[in-house]
């Protein structure tokens, strides 16, 4: 039997809106999550299927949107834009690509506002499309809350019919919970027939690309609706509380694979750990603890709470950070312990060595950063300031209040004191 030939499927990215309801001059799909914007999320998650040069409609903040794009390592091939200008809806978002999706047997359309949808879920949606044959599939979910969202209108033998928006919707339509996320699967060739059909003649006065439900239906064509998001990953970002939500249910997901990993986090909800950040087995994360991505933290050791540990930070095992500690750019050994009221920036910290309260790196002389070094086993007494560029040998002891500076001239297992710190005792 001949194979059958392959479908080429593209994707479009809708990213062009100017996303009034952020109340923000930042074009809406910039807004970050962590520390990567909302369209970077939406590309990574791409990347998992064979989608080689997905194409963004730019329009709202162009500039800037491109300017990302640019420097995002997420597309093999690099991204395609197109400008659309003004931005009429999104069904006009889609028909000023049309010339760019032109190979394509296949449509992924796909809101650059919906961040946290699953790779699991993408690859479950286009194997249910194919398998079905539909000329257009809608991945949709339930929403306690379908407040904003197009609600899924379905006939009285459940079949679906129309995608209703909050503006039009009927009041019985909008207790509706069975939600569009905005993502749909199309073959190319019905897609733009049906949206040569669509009229702005809804409240806002915009092309809707969910009217083609209706078009393509009137044409007997098979449409269909797949509730197999979970509400959590089709959250829509609109609003600056819609970032705050996503941006909690993005570290919710992260924070559970930590605690496979036998992390404990005492309060999950109080705690903040950003992608990209490894933890070793038997840690625990005390509350209100702040993470940020590439950041590794080894086992065993105790973290928090108050804690905030910035990129380019290792933390050897069993060392304890505690409360109010900050650690940036620094590289910490086995079993050191900073537990209270610590600034460690651009450090480098052997193993056991012990900070006292309110030891802190002056890491910064208005113009560069310079490097600390810490030996083993050294103890730096409360309210040391260590002024780097700075080495402090092996088994070094600061006496409280010390300021040590490179002019301090120690030796191993020296004891050092003052203001600036003079060898005390060989
Ligand atoms: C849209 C859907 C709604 C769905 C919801 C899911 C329509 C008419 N409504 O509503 O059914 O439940 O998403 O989150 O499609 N955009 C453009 N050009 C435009 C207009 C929008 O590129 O002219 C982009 C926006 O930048 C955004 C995306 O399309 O990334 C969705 O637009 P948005 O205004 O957020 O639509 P919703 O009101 O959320
Ligand atoms: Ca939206």
């Amino acid at each position: 039997m001949a194979k059958k030939p392959s479908l080429k499927l593209d994707a479009l990215i809708l990213a062009a809106g100017k996303g009034t309801r952020m109340c923000s001059d930042l074009p809406k799909v910039l807004h970050t999550l962590w520390d990567r914007p909302m369209l970077g999320h939406v590309l990574d998650t791409l990347q998992s299927l064979d989608v080689h040069n997905p194409c963004v409609v730019v329009g709202h903040g162009a500039a800037e949107v491109k300017k990302f794009l640019d420097r995002t390592p997420s597309s093999r091939d690099g991204v395609r834009t197109v400008l659309q200008k003004p931005q009429k809806g999104t069904g006009h978002a889609v028909m000023v690509a049309e010339c760019e999706l032109k190979n394509a047997d296949e449509v992924l359309i796909w809101p650059g506002d919906m961040p946290l949808l699953k790779k699991e879920t993408l690859k479950a949606f286009l194997k249910e499309h194919r398998q079905s044959g539909v000329a257009v599939s809608v991945l949709t979910c339930r929403q306690q809350n379908s407040f904003g969202y197009g609600r899924i209108i379905r006939d009285t033998r459940c079949e679906f019919v129309a995608i209703r928006e909050e503006v039009d919707a009927s009041e019985s339509e909008k207790k509706i919970t069975e939600v569009n996320t905005g993502i749909y699967l199309f073959n190319r060739k019905t897609l733009f027939e049906a949206l040569a059909e669509v009229q702005p003649n809804n409240q806002k006065g915009e092309y809707y690309l969910t009217d083609t439900i209706e078009i393509l239906r009137a044409k007997d064509q098979s449409v269909q609706a797949c509730c197999l998001a979970s509400s959590d990953e089709a959250v829509g970002v609109n609003s600056q509380r819609d970032l705050a939500a996503a941006a909690r249910l993005l570290t919710d997901r992260i924070i559970d694979r930590h605690f496979a990993a036998g992390v404990t986090v005492i309060s999950p909800q109080d705690t903040w750990i950003a992608p990209h950040v490894k933890i070793g087995a038997g840690t625990v994360v005390y509350p209100w603890t702040w993470i940020d991505s590439g950041v590794s933290i080894g086992k065993n050791c105790q973290i928090g709470p108050f804690a905030k540990i910035r990129g380019g930070s290792k933390i050897g095992d069993e060392s304890i950070v505690g409360n109010f500690v900050e650690i940036n750019r620094s590289q910490l050994g086995k079993r050191v312990y900073a537990k209270h009221l610590t600034y460690l920036g651009d450090a480098i910290v052997k193993d056991f060595s012990n900070f006292g309260a309110g030891a802190i790196t002056a890491n910064f002389d208005g113009k560069n950063k310079h490097t600390t070094r810490v030996g083993r086993k050294v103890l730096v007494g409360s309210n040391t300031v260590m002024v780097a560029p700075v080495n402090i040998p092996d088994h070094v002891k600061t006496g409280a209040g010390s300021v040590v500076t490179k002019k301090t001239k120690m030796r191993k297992g020296d004891v050092v004191a003052g203001v600036p710190a003079k060898v005390i005792k060989k």
